[in-house]
């Protein structure tokens, strides 16, 4: 469990990154972050591997006031995936991945073996480990950041836009395993993403942030679709302009589904 109480924060230039924010990421669930560029969600999820240090509230995971534990001990105890992947560039992808196990106390040929079976878990071809990062297409890339999230074995996961620099293609590709993933290893990940449809693809739970760092929002997808609290979150959700209304037609004794502007995006299930 992740809880985040009255959390604050200004950066020395001034911008209020965090204001007053106050949610629990239950263990084994998936909450999104989600707002316009800007609203700091990158500030709230580097604040629970004290990237950043809040400068009131209190961050808890497991239980634990993090503030208490030694920031690099901490950060060996969370994974996290970052937009860019975020490999390091002279090592060959198994190695990126082995270094987390290594970091975490594995012997060499235990963090590889490890590393291997994290290769494999996300999808990636056993001889793809020996290449370099550079030597994988972007979808690769972003597997392997994840394998390498998930080979320290820790309960948290963080995930910064992390599959943004995809195509959409791969993208729903990467999304629908990383649910297969949750549902197999139920890990508790804090998500970041500007994506509303990523949003509801992934998380339980979702914060909406506004511009300026407070929450306008905590609540299932479910709950915003059927009750946004005000205008802004309407809008960011595209409820406002009738992006999100989908409408049955008839064709031919088909019940199939349009979107809000009459294109053609699915079909009901008899
Ligand atoms: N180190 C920093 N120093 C000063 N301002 C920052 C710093 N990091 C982020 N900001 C500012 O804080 C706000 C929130 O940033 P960020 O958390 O990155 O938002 P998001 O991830 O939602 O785009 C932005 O206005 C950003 O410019
Ligand atoms: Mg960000």
């Amino acid at each position: 469990m992740i809880t985040f109480e009255n959390v604050n924060k200004t950066y020395p230039n001034g911008t209020t990154a965090a204001l007053d924010v106050s949610f629990t990421v239950p263990a084994g669930s998936t909450v999104a972050l989600l707002g316009p560029s800007g609203a700091g969600k990158t500030t709230l999820l580097r604040m629970v591997n004290r990237l950043v240090d809040p400068d009131s509230g209190r961050i808890t995971v497991g239980d634990r006031d993090i503030s208490q534990i030694n920031p690099v001990t901490l950060r060996r105890s969370i994974g996290y995936v970052l937009q860019e992947g975020g490999l390091l560039p002279h090592k060959r992808v198994l190695d990126n991945v082995a270094l987390v196990a290594r970091l975490n106390g594995a012997s060499k040929a235990d963090a590889r073996e490890r590393a291997q079976r994290m290769l494999t878990l996300v999808g990636l071809d056993a001889e793809l480990g020996s290449r370099f990062p550079h030597q994988l297409s972007g979808g690769q890339q972003q597997r392997v950041g994840v394998a390498r999230a998930l080979v320290g074995e820790a309960d948290v996961m963080l995930m910064d836009e992390p599959f943004g620099a995809v195509d959409p293609m791969i993208r729903r590709e990467l999304q629908a395993q990383t649910r297969r993933l949750q549902s197999e290893l139920g890990k508790t990940v804090l998500l970041v993403t500007h994506d509303v449809d990523e949003a509801f693809s992934l998380a339980d739970q979702i914060v909406v942030l506004r511009t300026g760092g407070s929450v306008a929002q905590y609540a299932t997808p479910e709950e915003l679709l059927t009750n946004p609290a005000d205008d802004f979150v309407a809008d960011l959700l595209g409820l406002s302009d009738g992006a999100r209304d989908l409408h049955v037609v008839d064709r031919g004794g088909r019940a199939l589904v349009t979107d809000g502007s009459g294109r053609f995006i699915g079909r009901v299930r008899a």
